[in-house]
């Protein structure tokens, strides 16, 4: 789920005409973040159900392959940021100057269409998670996405008394989406009417940097280990009883956090087929 992964193969398409983009959306907002962060929404097909936290895969037309004189699609999974039950969708995306798609991506304006495949899917569901006390998500950089989803959905805070959420970015300027949506849950009335007044504060937002001074400085996995992040917290160490986590970030974040959670806190891993106590995806950094 990043621009190193494949390119979806899909049928080319001749590239004489312009042809009309295949499960086409049109872009509704784009906002820019930092120099390698945006985000974006879009229209929504009127067909389309997915589970907050889940992704599809997304994309443009790719160059014209000169031999072939055709183009094909340049797709890339990318977790929607939007909740379920939102009338638009919302991306939140990296910049890479040379990467395939993203180099194209993030000049996207509103009104420009761009292509989502209408089937979304992932692990990073409630369905896969037993019912817990409190509810961890774990994010580095863009792997903040499926929770900017989890944390406008309902049910998030039916299943949970409270719900945590830690962001590890290397600057300060990395974490203003979500440092945003956080503070714009506490004024949304939609939410506070369905959800139940107040019910944002079941949040406690933990926002690192590692490469940037900010009020709370260090790897995620760092400040577990040696205890500091649940005395800021005032929460004991995740317990299998008690705790679920979700965890999206680049592999080295995923894999040591899945390591933690295995060997030091006893957590066992679910999946839509099996809920257990934590769920794993790898997010589209780089
Ligand atoms: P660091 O700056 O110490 O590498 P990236 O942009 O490389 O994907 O990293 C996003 C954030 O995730 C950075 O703050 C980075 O810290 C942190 N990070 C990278 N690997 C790990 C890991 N294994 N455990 C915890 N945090 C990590």
């Amino acid at each position: 789920m990043n621009e190193q992964t494949a390119v979806t193969e899909a049928t080319a398409v001749p590239a004489t005409k312009k042809p009309a983009l295949p499960d086409a959306q049109t872009v509704t907002q784009v906002k820019h973040w930092t120099d390698r962060l945006f985000s974006f929404r879009v229209t929504r097909p009127a067909s389309l159900r997915f589970r907050s936290g889940e992704f599809v895969m997304i994309g443009l037309m790719g160059d014209v392959n000169e031999k072939t004189g055709k183009q094909k699609p340049l797709l890339r999974a990318y977790s929607i940021a939007s909740p379920s039950w939102d009338e638009e969708m919302e991306f939140y995306s990296i910049k890479v100057q040379d990467g395939p798609l993203t180099s194209k991506l993030q000049h996207i304006k509103v009104g420009d269409e761009i292509i989502m495949r209408p089937k979304p899917v992932g692990t990073l569901v409630h369905d896969a998670l037993v019912p817990g006390k409190r509810i961890w998500f774990f994010a580095t950089g863009t792997g903040f996405a499926p929770f900017a989803s989890l944390l406008r959905e309902p049910e998030t805070y039916e299943k949970f008394d409270e719900v945590i959420i830690t962001h590890t970015c290397r600057e300060a300027g990395e974490l203003t989406y979500g440092a945003e949506l956080i503070e714009s849950l506490k004024h949304d009335e939609l939410l506070n009417e369905v959800i139940g007044e107040g019910f944002w504060k079941k949040i406690k937002y933990y926002p690192t940097t590692t490469r940037e001074e900010s009020p709370k400085m260090g790897r995620i996995t760092d400040l577990m280990r040696s205890g500091e992040a649940f005395k800021d917290l005032g929460v004991e160490p995740l317990n299998p009883d008690t705790d679920r986590a979700m965890i999206c970030g680049n592999m080295a974040f995923n894999l040591e956090l899945k390591d933690l959670f295995e060997n030091t806190y006893n957590l066992e891993e679910g999946a839509n087929s099996k809920p257990a106590h934590y769920v794993v995806e790898k997010a589209f950094l780089d």
